[in-house]
Parts: C-alpha cells; sequence; structure tokens
C-alpha cells in the first residue's frame, strides 16, 4: 500500500492509463523519469517538474513543483485537515493530516532540517487547528523567487516515503510562475525527495533542463541507460565527465570544486578555498566580484571585433548582434584534469532582438558562494548527481552532440 502511495509522485503525467504506469513501477524497476517544464512567467526562469500529488475521487490530481536543489524539505498548496471520515475534506482537493508540535518529526525538521534564513522569524507553536486541539508543527520557508519569509505546516503526507512534507497556503506561491503550486526539494536534505525514494532510485539523480517552454525536459532517477533522439542506441552517460560531489556544512545543496576558468588559452585561477554551488534557482552563473572581474576583461578581450552595446543588468557585457553570435568556449577546469566546457548557447544570452549580453553575473565582493553555476548554463546539458559515490557528472552542451534536452522520448518509458 504504502509503494503505491508512494510511487505516485513518480507517476508520470505523459502516461495517460495511469493505472498501468502504477503496474509498471511495482519494483524492482530501475528508473522513473519525470517531465520537467520551463517557465518564464515569473520574475525570473524556473523549472518545474509534473507530479502526481494524489489519488482523489478516482483521479490523480497533478501539480507542478519548482526544482529546488537546495530546500531542506518538500512543500505545497494543500489544506491541513483531518480527513478520514467522508465529506471532510472539500471534492477533488488535497487534504493531509498535521504533524503535531509535540512529535519527533517536528522537531527534527525545526531543529536540523529547516530553510536557514536569519531575517526569517522563528516558528511558533501558537497554531492549532478547529476540532483537533493540539498544536501544530509550523516550520518556516523561504520564496524561492522572491527569497521573502513564509511559514507552513509540516504534514503527513501521502507522496513521500518518509511521509513529511509542509503544507502553504495558496498565497505563498503568487510569486511562482503561473500554475506552480509547490517546491520540490532535491537536495540531500532526508526530508527531500532522494531520501525518500527506493534503494535503486535514491542515489541517482539526472537532470535535463531544456532551453524552449514548448518541450520537455527530464529528470531521472536510477542509474539506467537513457537515450536522446535521435541517437537510439547512444546512452546518453557515455557523454558524461564526473567531478566529486563536495559537501559544505551549511547547505544540504550540492557543491564542486573549480580550480580555474580558461577563455582562450588564458586561465584564471579561483582561490583554493572558493566554494562553487549548482543551483536551479539562479538563472545566470554568479561569479564573486574578484573572479567577475578577470573573466570579464578577458571575455572582453577574445570578442573585441564584437560592437559593444551598452551593458543590461543584470549583466556587465553585452554585444550589438542578432541571433547567433558565436564566442569562445568558457572551460570550467575541475579537478582531475575534467573540463565543464560552456559554448556559445550557454554564455550568451540574447536579451533583445539587437542585444546580446555575457550571461555573467556579478555577486559582489563578500557573496557566500565564489561561484554558483545557474541554470542558463546548464540548458540543454545532461548532469547527473550520483549519491552513493559523491560524483557530480556533466556533459557539456548537448547541442554539440547533435541532440538536446528536449528530445527524450517519453513514450518509450514502458521499455524501461
Ligand atoms: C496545470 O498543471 C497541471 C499539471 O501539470 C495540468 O494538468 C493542468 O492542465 C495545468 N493547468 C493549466 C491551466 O495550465
Ligand atoms: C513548541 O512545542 C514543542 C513541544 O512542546 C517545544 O519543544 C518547542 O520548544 C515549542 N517551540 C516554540 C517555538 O515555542
Ligand atoms: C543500453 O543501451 C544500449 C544501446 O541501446 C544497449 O546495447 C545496452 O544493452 C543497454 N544496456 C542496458 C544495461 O540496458
Ligand atoms: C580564503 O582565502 C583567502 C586568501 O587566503 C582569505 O583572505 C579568505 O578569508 C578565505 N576565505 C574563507 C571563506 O575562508
Ligand atoms: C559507485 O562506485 C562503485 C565502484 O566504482 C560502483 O561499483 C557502483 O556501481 C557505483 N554506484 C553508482 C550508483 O554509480
Ligand atoms: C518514440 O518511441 C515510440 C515507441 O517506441 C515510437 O513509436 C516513436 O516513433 C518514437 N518517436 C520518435 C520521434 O522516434
Amino acid at each position: 500500500m504504502l509503494l503505491l502511495l508512494q510511487l505516485t509522485i513518480i507517476i508520470l503525467t505523459f502516461i495517460s492509463h495511469e493505472n498501468k504506469a502504477i503496474a509498471q513501477y511495482v519494483p524492482p524497476y530501475s528508473s522513473v523519469v519525470v517531465p520537467l517544464h520551463k517557465h518564464t512567467d515569473a520574475a525570473k526562469p524556473l523549472y518545474s517538474v509534473e507530479i502526481v500529488t494524489a489519488y482523489v475521487n478516482m483521479q490523480y490530481l497533478h501539480a507542478n513543483f519548482l526544482i529546488d536543489l537546495d530546500a531542506p524539505f518538500v512543500w505545497h498548496d494543500c489544506i491541513i485537515q483531518w480527513n478520514i471520515y467522508p465529506g471532510s475534506c472539500p471534492a477533488n482537493t488535497l487534504c493531509t493530516s498535521p504533524v503535531s508540535c509535540e512529535e519527533y518529526q517536528c522537531t527534527d525538521v525545526r531543529a536540523s532540517y529547516s530553510y536557514t534564513n536569519p531575517s526569517c522569524s522563528p516558528p511558533n507553536n501558537d497554531s492549532t487547528l478547529p476540532g483537533w486541539g493540539y498544536c501544530t508543527c509550523p516550520v518556516t520557508v523561504v520564496d524561492p523567487v522572491t527569497g521573502s519569509c513564509g511559514q507552513a505546516m509540516l504534514n503527513y503526507d501521502e507522496f513521500t516515503v518518509n511521509p513529511n512534507a509542509a503544507c502553504a497556503p495558496s498565497s505563498a506561491f503568487q510569486s511562482f510562475p503561473k500554475n506552480v503550486t509547490g517546491v520540490m526539494a532535491l537536495s540531500s536534505s532526508p526530508y527531500a525527495l532522494p531520501a525518500s525514494l527506493f534503494e535503486p532510485l535514491k542515489k541517482v539523480m539526472g537532470l535535463c533542463l531544456p532551453s524552449t517552454l514548448s518541450t520537455s525536459g527530464v529528470l531521472f532517477y536510477g542509474n539506467s541507460n537513457y537515450s536522446l533522439l535521435p541517437q537510439k542506441d547512444v546512452d546518453v552517460r557515455s557523454y558524461l565527465s564526473y567531478t566529486p560531489l563536495i559537501k559544505h556544512p551549511d547547505s544540504f545543496g550540492y557543491f564542486i570544486g573549480v580550480n580555474s576558468i580558461v577563455i582562450k588559452t588564458r586561465s584564471i585561477g579561483i582561490p583554493a578555498n572558493a566554494t562553487t554551488k549548482i543551483s536551479t534557482l539562479e538563472p545566470y552563473t554568479v561569479l564573486r566580484t574578484d573572479i567577475y572581474n578577470p573573466v570579464i576583461r578577458r571575455f572582453s578581450m577574445v570578442t573585441k571585433r564584437i560592437p559593444p552595446a551598452k551593458a543590461v543588468p543584470p549583466f556587465g557585457l553585452c554585444f550589438s548582434t542578432q541571433v547567433g553570435l558565436r564566442v569562445p568556449d568558457i572551460d570550467f577546469n575541475l579537478p582531475e584534469g575534467k573540463k565543464w566546457t560552456i559554448s556559445s548557447t550557454n554564455s550568451i544570452k540574447q536579451v533583445t532582438p539587437d542585444v546580446a549580453c555575457l550571461a555573467l553575473v556579478d555577486g559582489g565582493a563578500t557573496s557566500e558562494h565564489a561561484i554558483v553555476i545557474g541554470t542558463f548554463q546548464m540548458e540543454d546539458n545532461f548532469v547527473v548527481f550520483n549519491l552513493e559515490n559523491s560524483t557530480f557528472g556533466f556533459s557539456s552542451s548537448l547541442l554539440r552532440k547533435k541532440t538536446s534536452c528536449s528530445n527524450f522520448n517519453f513514450t518509450l518509458v514502458d521499455s524501461f
């Protein structure tokens, strides 16, 4: 029973006959794929996964949750309400049961697995539910779009194995892209999705962000064969180079080491104590000023022939050019001689029909992390978080391999 409930999160919406899907994912299955969408109707570009949140009135409820590699737990738009007797939950609504403030999960989440934003006031125990009498467990959430503090209630959610997520009111999602009503925590926290998956799945998470709104990218779990059209016989994992994933004591997110940034043979050194974080919320890679400045200097040097344009914030270096500008690669040199190559499609953002900018942002002199790799640089790159062996795999641009993140054939999923 628990198996099936938990599986609802990964039952894929591209399958119209869901009952078949359930049967198909009863273990032993070795991988799961979820369609992933890009949104540009919020303050910044964001990405969501489409999941099934519940089975209500003989129907699956679908929802889109923002992908967040840092969030300590999953939270979404739901109603906290005992739904044990018929009619206690409004029709076609997702109702869940509250965790009490006296329970272990409440203390654990609040003490160790909460958002750590010093500007948020700590949650209190004031809230009670009508007819329940006990205190509920409010937890702090931070809006990934605006950075503002909010509150959600920890609950027993049906769709995770480790059965806690938090409910926030619909108003908490106003800044989100349209029709996105939750945050899917993909971090290393025990209350995030990876920890709640089954053994073979939880160890490997792959992410392929699409560059367009009209097509789906793919999130997958499990160490399995994946192919992208038209290369039916190529396992995309063969495109990957690997580098160690580094733990950071104050974060549930994912970090790698970067030794230097190389542009046309000139190397810009990165301080040894610098941290490089991978982010699905930061739209463009952010460099601390001491790294940003020499990178911009070098990049303008190697693009001297391209007519400049007035800088368009948040970018500092722009060009007068039409679509399709080609520029030298930017190589992130990683330990053990590995190299993540950022080519034109991932370095140049067309901001108007006549102006394109280098899609890097100055993070200021004292930014917490020296480098935060943002989503523009990851689009149409296939990346894999191997949580068992603590490695991070990256393909560099798939366009150079004549495929893209939008080329996963979801109708093939039966054969996995
Ligand atoms: C909102 O998202 C759900 C789940 O992906 C989808 O089924 C529904 O059609 C979407 N609604 C609109 C108005 O886009
Ligand atoms: C909430 O209640 C729990 C259990 O009684 C207690 O341990 C905790 O300190 C309380 N928290 C606050 C913020 O009052
Ligand atoms: C992976 O795919 C290749 C090409 O289709 C195939 O030859 C190979 O047997 C597959 N491996 C597994 C483990 O399925
Ligand atoms: C990193 O190293 C530099 C130079 O050695 C030092 O000034 C700086 O304080 C260090 N930063 C951190 C976060 O340790
Ligand atoms: C981790 O590394 C070991 C040894 O190289 C390998 O056998 C195992 O398959 C790896 N696990 C995953 C999930 O990649
Ligand atoms: C995707 O897979 C299905 C099922 O195998 C196949 O019928 C279809 O032709 C494939 N689509 C493309 C574009 O290859």
